[in-house]
C-alpha cells in the first residue's frame, strides 16, 4: 500500500532519472490490407523504479507499444520511426531500435524482461522449470556454477511463493496461478531494471490476481525495478501505478499520476474509462461505459480519433488532430483543454 501523497509521487517521478524514453515511436503492422499504425508518435519517459500503467480499450495499441519498448515486436510489426532510449545502469544510453539482435542480448533479462498474459506461451512446455531458470541465469552470468544458479532459481521461486522443490516440475504440472508466478520469478532472475507486464494476471482468477499483484508490488519495492504494466482494467491500474498512460487509436491521449487520473481525468476518453471502471473500494454506482466502438486504424477519422464517440466535441476536433500537451502536471491530447471554451462545456469537462 502506497502512503505517498500525490505531490510526493509527482516529485519522486520528476526527480528520478530516466530509464527508458520513447521518442516519436511509430510501430506499423505491414499487412496486405495496408499499413496499420498501431503506435503513432509515442513520446513517454519511464523513470527508474516507476510503475507506469498503460490502459485503453482493445486494439488501442497497448501490447504493440509494450513489445516495442522492449524491442520484442515480431513481424509483421515494424518500428517505422522514432527511438527507444534505454539508460541501463553503468552503461551509455542506447537506442534499442538501432541495436542488432546480438547487441540486444546484453539488455534482455538483465536490463528489460517481459511477462506476458499467458505463462504457457512463454514457458517451454517440454522443459522443467530448473532447466529454464538455469538457461537464463547461466547465459547472463558465466561465472555462476550450476549449483549456485540452482540455489538462485529456488530462491526466486520461493520469492513468488512457490516451494523450492517445484523447481523440478514441468510447467503443465503447475496451476495457472503458479505458472504465472513462475514466469514472474523468471522475469526477475537477472535483476532487471525494467519489467514489462502485458496483462500478467488476466488468465488467473480474481483472488489469485490480487495475490500475484501484491507479490509483484512487494518485490518491486524491495528490488526497485520499474514496471510498465498493461491492462484494460483502469481500476486496477489506479491502485498500483504511479502514473498512467491512456491509449486510444494507437496514440497516448493522456498521461498523469494515478491520483490525478482518478480524481480529475481530463481527456473525455479517460473520463469515459474512469466511469466504466469504478475502483473496487468505492460504493457500487451506475456504469456508463463509452458508447460506440474504437476506430479502425486503417481508416482513421481526419481529426481526433475519439471525436466520433465524444459527447463534448467541438468543430475543430473533426478536422485537426490534437497534440499531447502539458496540462497542469500531466499531459493530454484534447482541443477542449487548450482553447477558450464556453462555460457550459467547461463545466461538463470538469464534471
Ligand atoms: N499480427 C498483427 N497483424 C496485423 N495487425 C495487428 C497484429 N497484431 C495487432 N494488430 C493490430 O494492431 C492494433 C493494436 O493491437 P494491440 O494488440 O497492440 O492492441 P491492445 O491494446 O494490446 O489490445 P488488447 O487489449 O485486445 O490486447 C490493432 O488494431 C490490431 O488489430
Ligand atoms: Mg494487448
Amino acid at each position: 500500500m502506497k502512503l505517498e501523497t500525490v505531490a510526493e509521487i509527482a516529485h519522486r517521478i520528476a526527480t528520478s532519472p530516466p530509464l527508458l524514453e520513447a521518442k516519436g515511436l511509430c510501430v506499423d503492422y505491414v499487412t496486405e490490407a495496408g499499413n496499420i499504425r498501431a503506435c503513432d508518435d509515442i513520446n513517454i519517459t519511464l523513470h527508474r523504479g516507476e510503475i507506469l500503467g498503460i490502459a485503453g480499450e482493445s486494439a488501442s495499441g497497448k501490447s504493440t507499444l509494450l513489445a516495442a519498448l522492449g524491442r520484442l515486436q515480431r513481424a509483421p510489426a515494424v518500428t517505422s520511426a522514432g527511438q527507444v532510449v534505454f539508460h541501463a545502469k553503468g552503461k551509455e544510453p542506447v537506442d534499442l531500435t538501432r541495436l542488432s539482435e546480438e547487441q540486444l542480448v546484453d539488455y534482455r533479462w538483465s536490463g528489460i524482461s517481459i511477462v506476458m498474459q499467458s505463462a504457457m506461451a512463454c514457458l517451454n512446455p517440454v522443459s522443467r522449470l530448473k532447466a529454464q531458470f538455469l538457461d537464463v541465469l547461466l547465459a547472463h552470468d558465466s561465472s555462476l556454477t550450476k549449483a549456485t544458479a540452482t540455489a538462485r532459481a529456488e530462491e526466486l521461486l520461493q520469492m513468488v511463493g512457490i516451494p523450492s522443490h517445484r523447481i523440478n516440475a514441468f510447467p503443465h504440472e503447475l496451476s495457472g496461478g503458479m505458472q504465472q508466478r513462475a514466469l514472474i520469478a523468471l522475469s526477475l532472475a537477472c535483476d532487471p531494471e525494467l519489467v514489462l507486464m502485458d496483462e500478467p494476471t488476466t488468465a488467473v482468477d480474481v483472488v489469485m490476481q490480487r495475490q500475484i499483484l501484491a507479490k509483484v508490488l512487494e518485490l518491486q519495492e524491495k528490488l526497485g525495478f520499474a514496471i510498465a504494466f498493461v491492462t484494460h482494467d483502469l481500476s486496477l491500474l489506479l491502485e498500483i501505478s504511479d502514473r498512467i498512460a491512456i491509449m486510444y487509436g494507437g496514440k497516448i491521449v493522456e498521461v498523469g499520476t494515478a491520483a490525478q487520473m482518478y480524481e480529475a481525468p481530463r481527456h473525455p476518453y479517460t473520463q469515459g474509462l474512469r466511469n466504466a471502471f469504478p475502483p473496487l473500494t468505492e460504493p457500487v454506482r451506475k456504469l456508463t461505459g463509452i458508447p460506440g466502438s474504437p476506430p479502425n486504424l486503417l481508416n482513421l477519422p481526419q481529426g481526433c480519433a475519439f471525436a466520433p464517440r465524444c459527447s463534448q466535441k467541438i468543430a475543430r476536433c473533426e478536422s485537426e488532430i490534437p497534440a499531447l500537451l502539458d496540462i497542469s502536471g500531466g499531459r493530454a491530447a484534447c482541443h477542449l483543454l487548450t482553447q477558450e471554451i464556453p462555460e457550459p462545456a467547461k463545466e461538463a469537462l470538469n464534471a
